[in-house]
């Protein structure tokens, strides 16, 4: 827990940007264990930036003021979750990695469809903003509508409420919508009627087949239902150090099928931990029958 420091001579953000290094210290200490985010002393100057957008909004004028009424009764209930979104990097894109989309199509789905048969289950596994589910989402409708039966429903679940609730909403600026094949655009995105902006929304054919959780890794157990048959895990671990990384990857493990499939990011690698996992190619992992 954050405690203030009063003997530090905390100043106000406007007169000094710097935060203590004791404040850091229990922050950054605070994070690693709610969150499993490794903050290193190098982070310093990130978080400040992230913290202060919060502290200009609800009008606080230093680190110690905005962090002592984070960790109030009523910051707790009002604030802590707004300051783990602005903690959680949650960059995404559509069609991120594509190295991945082009392996399920090949490879990785007729190899699921002919284990467990033509009704799947996938978990985007930190979603963030749920641009790796409605990807998904596309990429498994097309194969649906080449393979007749087949049938899915994707999981997102991420620590952000912020991110989770855009990703429900489907609705994104149209600039994002860039690596999205034209032909995909043209069946699975449609103007938003906002009129001012530029947005686009994921239709509801494809919406229908995922659904959100709230949800942090760092738990013990994680009540997503029945197992699936292919878990995304990218670009969170790279946040972690080894032992969060080797506790989180463990407990999502037992949320998979045997034979099921788990593919990280290309910047993580699952060499150096201890896992229950075979690996297929870099950053592609079974789940051992
Ligand atoms: C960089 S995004 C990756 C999103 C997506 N998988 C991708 O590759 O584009 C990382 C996400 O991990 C989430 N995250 C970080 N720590 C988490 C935790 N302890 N539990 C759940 N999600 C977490 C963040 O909120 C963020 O949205």
């Amino acid at each position: 827990m954050v405690t203030e420091s009063r003997t530090t001579g905390e100043q106000g953000f406007g007169a000094s940007p710097e935060m203590s290094p004791r404040l850091f210290a229990e922050l950054a200490d605070y994070i690693h264990k709610t969150a499993g985010i490794r903050m290193p002393p190098e982070k310093r100057v990130m978080l400040q930036s992230r913290l202060q957008k919060r502290m200009r909004k609800l009008g606080h004028q230093s680190y110690a003021s905005y962090l002592r009424y984070v960790f109030s009764a009523e910051g707790t209930r009002l604030e802590l979750q707004s300051m783990i979104d602005v903690v959680t990097t949650n960059k995404t894109d559509f069609f991120r990695e594509p190295y991945h989309f082009d392996y399920l199509i090949e490879q990785g789905l007729p190899a699921l469809v002919s284990r467990f048969g033509p009704k799947l289950r996938f978990w985007s596994a930190p979603c963030s903003k749920g641009h790796e589910v409605y990807t998904l989402a596309m990429v498994l409708a097309e194969y649906a509508q080449r393979h007749r039966g087949f049938d899915f429903e994707i999981l997102g679940s991420d620590l952000s409420g912020y991110a989770i609730d855009v990703a429900r909403r489907a609705v994104y600026p149209h600039r994002e919508i860039e690596p999205v094949p034209m032909p995909l655009r043209k069946k699975y995105l449609m103007r938003s009627k906002d009129a001012g902006e530029q947005l686009v929304r994921i239709v509801p054919e494809l919406r229908h087949h995922t659904r959100y959780m709230h949800m942090n890794f760092m738990d013990e157990q994680y009540h997503v239902g029945e197992k699936f048959h292919l878990i995304f895990c990218r670009n969170m671990l790279i946040y972690f150090d080894q032992e969060t990384q080797q506790q989180v990857v463990n407990r999502l493990a037992r949320h998979l099928h045997p034979g099921g499939l788990f593919l990280t990011g290309h910047a993580e690698s699952l060499g150096r931990i201890d896992t229950p996992f075979v690996s297929l190619e870099p950053t592609i992992y079974q789940l051992p029958e």
